[in-house]
């Protein structure tokens, strides 16, 4: 299988991404996770940018030794000395030459005529060419550039000593059949003979990683990428999608990349920590939802053969398992198999107990989490005597109002309704559930705890009641921390009569 390679840019137009900007240091630690990864190129970043730049890419030059190294260039002399400085201690250096070329960039950006860019870019490449052997041209805006001005472009360069074409859909606005005919296009007007074809599309209209494929369909040798696709403006084509998809369709490519896949999650992370752009969590193959599964068919199916629901194993991209989340379109399937996983089997019904407890609290919080799960089995599995139990509460509380409490209490078929007035909402409460049960007792102490997170969590309520001469630990759990707070007591009066 003919390889294709993969051209990454990350560190120079995903360094382009608005507040992305490296340190030298960041820049080698990705640099050096990319060379894991086993990428074919790395562009290093921009020389003449700024002097932390050169420091940057020196260093990745240095101590940065299997892939080749790029930096890149104007068609200005300036340049082309800052890029050779910057890469004079790389193994394997490359100098990417880039000029605008479209009828909008000449007339507005560059204001130069064709003829001017023509010589400009013949010349330079020349001169860089007596320095280096490895030079690549971008004729930037390629896609809004005029063909037959392509064309003449590209020979051009290539005449001078271009040993790689690559072909930038800068603002990212062509669709992949036109892509790929243009690709095509451009290999029946010129011959690529010792010299690779590359692309590196723009992501304005989502399209980065489809146009990318469709021109490696039409023959293109290298992609230019970026980690998790971060990139000018809406970024550029996704270095992770490119190498899963070329990987997952040799039916259509036929060919492969050097990719190391397992570190693919390894490197987002890194580049997605240091540049500080968070990861979209449906991103495809580095998402963290990438392997998860919420709704309980896909659960069900996923447990009874991973392939049901994923294309991907995790573990080829460095992703350790798939996750099941626990939340209200949870089935019993995933939910069994979880407490199983958390060392615990229960009688069915007990189960059935269960599944209904964790439907009621995942109707009230996005995900369940094991804590939760643990208060769970404290309530189906403790077998407390249910003399009385919680049917309604009503709170009402304010700094204007006297807090007072509206309880209803089912025993046996029974029901049974009071309210009282307290200091506060939970003493309201308390004096309440005394009305109603006629057990008194005497409260020693209240802890209220959050035992999950987020905004959602579930409060756990601790307490010791003294009844009598009986001292009474209870406690109970409720995303509403009144009712936990309820419960816990309802469950010292319930041991307390029994
Ligand atoms: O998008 C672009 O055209 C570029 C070139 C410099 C290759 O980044
Ligand atoms: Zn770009």
């Amino acid at each position: 299988m003919d390889k294709i390679l993969i051209f990454d840019t990350t560190l120079r137009d995903g360094e382009q991404s608005p507040g992305a900007s490296l340190t030298p240091e960041q820049k080698l630690t990705i640099a050096q996770q990319l060379a894991r990864l086993n990428v074919d190129i790395i562009e290093a970043g921009y020389p003449t940018s700024s002097s932390g730049e050169i420091e940057a890419i020196r260093e990745i030059s240095r101590k940065v030794k299997k892939p080749i190294i790029a930096g890149l260039a104007r068609t200005v002399r300036k340049d082309i000395d800052c890029c050779l400085k910057a890469l004079d201690k790389a193994s394997k250096p490359r100098v990417h030459i880039f000029c605008a070329t479209s009828k909008i960039h000449l007339k507005y950006k560059l204001k130069k005529a064709k003829e001017e860019i023509l010589r400009l870019t013949a010349e330079n490449i020349r001169y860089a060419k007596k320095f280096i052997d490895d030079i690549e041209f971008s004729p930037e805006d390629a896609t809004r550039t005029d063909f037959n001005f392509l064309t003449e472009i590209v020979k051009a360069a290539i005449e001078a000593g271009a040993t790689t074409i690559n072909i930038p859909d800068t603002v990212g606005c062509i669709f992949p059949s036109q892509f790929s005919k243009l690709i095509r296009d451009l290999k029946k007007k010129i011959s690529f003979v010792n010299v690779n074809l590359s692309v590196h599309c723009h992501n304005d209209l989502g399209l980065a990683v489809a146009n990318s494929l469709a021109a490696v369909e039409s023959g293109a040798d290298q992609i230019e990428c970026t980690v998790n696709g971060i990139g000018e403006r809406a970024g550029n084509a996704s270095l992770e999608e490119l190498v899963m998809n070329i990987k997952l369709h040799p039916e259509i490519f036929n060919r492969r990349t050097n990719i190391k896949t397992e570190e693919l999650y390894k490197v987002s992370r890194l580049v997605s920590h240091l540049t500080g752009i968070p990861v979209q969590p449906n991103k495809a193959i580095v998402g963290s939802n990438a392997f998860a599964h919420e709704a309980g068919i896909h659960q069900d199916g996923i447990l009874k053969k991973r392939i049901t629901y994923e294309i991907i194993n995790p573990k080829d991209v460095g992703v350790k398992e798939s996750r099941l989340v626990l939340g209200k379109h949870s089935g019993s399937h995933a939910l069994e198999e979880h407490l199983r996983k958390m060392g615990y089997h229960l009688k069915k019904e007990e189960f059935a107990k269960f599944f209904t407890r964790f439907k009621q609290i995942a109707d009230k919080k996005k995900e369940v989490f094991d804590e939760d799960l643990e208060i769970i089995l404290d309530e189906v599995k403790k077998r407390i005597p249910q003399i009385w139990q919680l049917e309604y509460i009503h709170i009402s509380s304010g700094n204007k109002t006297v807090p007072t409490a509206t309880i209803k209490l089912k025993k046996n078929k029974e029901i049974l309704e009071d309210s009282a007035c307290g200091d506060g909402p939970v003493d309201a409460c308390y004096k309440t559930i005394e009305r109603i049960t006629g057990v008194k007792g005497k409260l020693l102490s209240y802890s209220l705890q959050a035992i999950t997170s987020g905004k959602d969590a579930l409060g756990e309520v601790n307490i010791k009641v003294k009844f009598a001469k009986k001292i009474i630990i209870a406690r109970a759990a409720s995303t509403d921390i009144i009712e936990a707070s309820a419960k816990a007591y309802l469950e010292a009066v319930n041991k307390a009569a029994a």
